[in-house]
C-alpha cells in the first residue's frame, strides 16, 4: 500500500495533485503538508499538516512515522520571485531538495520522490525552437540554476544511491483553483482572472512572446503516468522535457474575445520579459511521449472554455 507525502500541497500544483492523488489512492494515504494552511477540500478529505520542508529533522520523523513511501516535493520560490531575494531563493529551493533526497536515501521504505524541475533550466544559448532533451543549458536566472542544479543532484543520488526520483520540465501551467505566484509564465493565468474581472488586462511581457505552456489536468496526468511506470521503461533519471501547448499573450486575448468580446489588453513589459526571451518557444517531449505513451488533451480553446466558466463560478460563489 502506497503511503504519499505532498509538500507544497496548498500550492497551485499541491492543491490539485493532492485530490487526484487521494482519489486514486484513497483519502488516508495521501499526507498533504505546507507551511502555509490549505484549501478546506485538502484539510476535510484527508490528512493535513503543518510541515516545513527545511526543518530536516521533522521532516524525517514525519516520514517514518506515518511510514511513507513516495514524497511529492512542490514547494518552491518561483522565476520572478527568486529575482528579487536571489541568495534566500537558492537556499529555500536547494536545501528544501536536499534535505528531501537525504530522506529518501535514508528512509528505506521511500521508494519514489518526484520533483518537478522546469523549462527555466533552459538559457540565452540554448536552441529555442523544439528546444531538444539534451542540449547547452545555460539559465540566468537563480531560479533556472537551482533547477538545474536539481536534476543533476537528483541523476547523482539514482546514480550514487538508487534513489528513484523522477521529475518533469514543466512548462507555465495554466489552472483555476489556486493561482502562482511571482512566475514568468503567471500572465497565462492572471489574463483569464482579469479578462472576467475587468476586462481588460496589462500584460508584464510583450504580445508576442511566445512561452510553453500546459493546462494543469494535463500536467497531473503526466506527473502521475510518470510515477506509476515501470522504473525500466524510464530512459531519463534527471529530468524529462514535457509539452503542451505555446502560447502569447496576444493569442490567449484573442481567444478570450469569444466570450468577451469586449476585452482590451494592453502591453507594459518589466524584467520578466528578458527571462521569458531567455526560455524556449516550443520544447521537444519525444522522449517523454515514447517511455509514457502520453500525450495532451487540451488546446488552446478547450483551455479557455474550463477557464472562463470556472473563474465565474469562483467570483458568482464569493459574492452570494
Ligand atoms: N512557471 C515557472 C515560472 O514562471 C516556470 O517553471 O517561474
Amino acid at each position: 500500500m502506497e503511503r504519499i507525502l505532498i509538500i507544497g500541497a496548498s500550492g497551485q500544483i499541491g492543491s490539485e495533485l493532492t485530490l487526484k492523488l487521494r482519489e486514486l489512492y484513497g483519502h488516508e494515504n495521501v499526507f498533504a503538508t505546507d507551511v502555509k494552511d490549505a484549501p478546506p477540500d485538502i484539510k476535510e478529505k484527508g490528512p493535513f499538516q503543518l510541515l516545513d520542508v527545511m526543518d530536516d529533522k521533522h521532516l524525517i520523523h514525519f516520514v517514518i512515522r506515518h511510514k511513507i513511501t513516495q514524497i511529492y516535493h512542490l514547494a518552491a520560490v518561483l522565476s520572478g520571485n527568486a529575482e528579487k531575494l536571489p541568495v534566500q531563493a537558492w537556499h529555500i529551493n536547494m536545501d528544501s531538495l536536499m534535505n528531501i533526497l537525504e530522506v529518501a536515501k535514508l528512509v528505506e521504505e521511500v521508494k519514489k520522490v518526484f520533483w518537478p524541475s522546469s523549462i527555466a533550466v533552459f538559457g540565452a544559448t540554448t536552441p529555442r525552437q523544439m528546444t531538444p532533451q539534451i542540449t547547452l543549458m545555460e539559465p540566468s536566472t537563480v531560479y533556472g540554476v537551482s533547477k538545474l542544479a536539481g536534476e543533476r543532484w537528483c541523476e547523482y543520488y539514482y546514480k550514487r544511491y538508487g534513489v528513484d526520483i523522477r521529475s518533469l520540465r514543466y512548462p507555465g501551467l495554466i489552472s483555476h483553483k489556486t493561482e502562482p505566484g511571482g512566475g514568468t509564465t503567471d500572465w497565462a493565468v492572471e489574463i483569464y482572472y482579469e479578462a472576467v474581472k475587468k476586462k481588460q488586462y496589462t500584460s508584464f511581457v510583450n504580445a508576442d512572446t511566445i512561452m510553453p505552456m500546459m493546462f494543469m489536468d494535463d500536467a497531473i496526468k503526466a506527473t502521475i503516468s510518470l510515477m506509476e511506470a515501470g522504473r525500466s521503461s524510464l530512459t531519463t533519471h534527471s529530468a524529462y522535457n514535457i509539452s503542451g501547448l505555446n502560447l502569447s499573450p496576444a493569442m490567449v486575448a484573442e481567444d478570450i474575445k469569444r466570450y468577451i468580446p469586449d476585452f482590451s489588453i494592453e502591453y507594459l513589459p518589466d524584467f520578466r520579459q528578458h527571462i521569458a526571451d531567455t526560455w524556449p518557444q516550443s520544447v521537444d517531449d519525444s522522449d517523454f511521449r515514447h517511455d509514457i505513451g502520453w500525450q495532451p488533451a487540451f488546446a488552446l480553446p478547450d483551455i479557455t472554455d474550463v477557464m472562463i466558466d470556472e473563474i465565474r463560478k469562483k467570483i458568482r460563489t464569493s459574492l452570494t
